[in-house]
């Protein structure tokens, strides 16, 4: 495969925030290797969070609505698993629909915490959470929870429940996953439970149409990418020379999501310029798919015991209880 060289042509421009230096950074970085590849992070400006929250809500996007299913199926055995007066920590807390199902159903709930890293975002959902469940302590922690961070010192001695939904134990690398379960138990603690939603393998034409929807909205969210990369770092990526293809790497069981150039074309972004072949990709996105073994196999691997899983009535989605060991 030839090595498409990203030339140095101008001084990088020096973007006025940190957060775009980092964007630009992993930008160059991204594309300067082979095979290109940038960031799922940078998916979620607010038109990628707003894209994301359509996706959930698709036909062909069934983990949602599965996972959903199988929370309000099973409420009431979360709630008799939760010891009395637990916490509750959400692992990168979106709209939390899904936290909603278990705080309604888990009654003796002392103290909810979300952790994220948009602090504006988190406060948000805090005060409207405090309204509704105004028994329950919200505490919510700006963090990057893929690495290891400090629980408020408030919920020392309580019985500690981790909530990770969303399959977005997918998204990482196996070796990542791995090292996230090992990382969230040293920060929950010892005999803690950790409820993690798993998408499953399954028939690969569910799997591709699930991510090549017919209203385009989730190639819409991969090329909002290009878009970002565009207004926030100058680049002049012409979007409509790209197309989303997702497809389902079976080898690897999992779904890769890329943006191929539809024909040879050089893109400038910093001052650099990035040359790309016909049909040539950045690869943007991974999310794996487990079956109920491998993904058990997985948490025993890294700490933890299986107490409990629960599937859809066609094994599509699962939720699985975790207790470390
Ligand atoms: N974790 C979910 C999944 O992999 C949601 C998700 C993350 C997603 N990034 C995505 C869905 C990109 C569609 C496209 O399915």
């Amino acid at each position: 495969m030839a090595r498409s060289a990203l030339a140095r042509t101008a001084l990088p421009v020096e973007p006025a925030h940190p957060e775009a230096t980092a964007f630009a950074t992993d930008a160059i970085a991204g594309l300067t290797t082979t095979p290109k590849r940038l960031p799922p992070k940078y998916f979620y400006d607010v038109t990628g969070s707003e894209l994301f929250e359509r996706i959930t809500t698709l036909p062909e996007y069934y983990p949602t609505r599965c996972e959903l299913g199988i929370l309000r199926e099973h409420a009431a055995d979360i709630a008799a698993l939760i010891p009395q007066a637990a916490a509750l920590i959400e692992f990168g807390s979106g709209a939390s629909v899904k936290t909603r199902i278990v705080l309604g159903a888990a009654k003796s709930l002392a103290a909810y915490v979300p952790v994220d890293i948009s602090r504006d975002f988190l406060e948000r959902q805090a005060l409207a959470l405090r309204k509704q469940y105004p028994g329950v302590a919200m505490l919510p922690v700006a963090a990057d929870f893929s690495k290891p961070f400090d629980l408020p010192v408030t919920i020392e001695g309580m019985p500690r429940v981790g909530f990770f939904p969303g399959s977005t134990i997918g998204n990482l690398e196996p070796h990542e996953a791995c090292t996230f379960m090992r990382q969230a138990g040293e920060t929950l603690g010892a005999g803690a439970l950790f409820i993690v939603g798993v998408d499953l393998v399954k028939d690969q034409r569910v799997l591709q149409k699930a991510y090549n929807d017919k209203q385009g909205v989730t190639a819409k969210f991969n090329l909002n990418l290009l878009t970002r990369l565009n207004r926030e770092l100058g680049a002049n990526f012409n979007v409509s020379a790209f197309e989303h293809h997702a497809l389902y790497n079976r080898e690897k069981s999992r779904i890769e999501m890329h943006l191929a150039s539809t024909k040879r074309q050089k893109v400038r972004l910093c001052g650099e310029t990035a040359d790309f072949r016909a049909g040539e990709t950045i690869h943007t996105e991974n999310s794996y798919k487990y079956s109920i073994e491998s993904f058990g196999a997985m948490a025993r691997g890294s700490g933890w015991t299986p107490v409990e899983v629960w599937t859809d009535a066609d094994k599509c989605f699962s939720v699985n209880v975790l207790k470390r060991a």
